[in-house]
């Protein structure tokens, strides 16, 4: 099993390569870098989990969109995505499921509004698109 995990803060990266160090989970690669860079996942797609944590609550609805229809190339026939975002006013939550079944991604699971943070398991039913290189997917909104 080989799974990346792409952060730009290198003081964050470092902990979670020990984290991982610690759980004896020796494939997981910790990346410094850009995770909004298409480059940054090229010799690893199509891959069977795609995790979207920590990136839908900070970057613009459009981004989340473009990020959604890229998840097409990232995933595997059968992989599945698995993806987090706030249910603060506009819930951008029924828009996001919505943007998943037009990528042909089934609806495994996703959370109610009352959860404290939202989240949502899609299934990939289409075939792997090719993944653009080049592409930077989203841009982090300042807090
Ligand atoms: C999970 S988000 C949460 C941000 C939230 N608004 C906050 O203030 O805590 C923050 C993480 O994403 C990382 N991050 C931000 N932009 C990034 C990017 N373009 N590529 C990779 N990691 C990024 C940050 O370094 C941080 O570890």
């Amino acid at each position: 099993m080989t799974a990346r995990l792409v952060e730009l803060e290198p003081r964050n990266a470092a902990m979670a390569e020990d984290a991982a160090r610690a759980a004896g989970l020796t494939g997981v690669q910790v990346v410094v870098g850009d995770a909004a860079l298409t480059d940054a996942y090229a010799d690893l797609v199509p891959a069977d989990l795609v995790l979207l944590c920590g990136v839908f609550g900070n970057v613009s609805d459009a981004d989340v969109r473009a990020t959604v229809g890229h998840c097409a190339a990232f995933c595997a026939t059968g992989g599945t995505v698995i993806w987090t975002r706030h249910r603060r006013e506009p819930d951008l939550v029924p828009a996001i499921c919505d943007w998943f079944a037009r990528e042909r991604f089934a609806q495994i699971a996703v959370g109610t509004p009352a959860d404290r943070v939202g989240g949502g398991v899609h299934r990939h039913l289409g075939r792997p698109r090719p993944l653009p290189s080049g592409v930077t997917m989203f841009h982090f909104l300042p807090n």
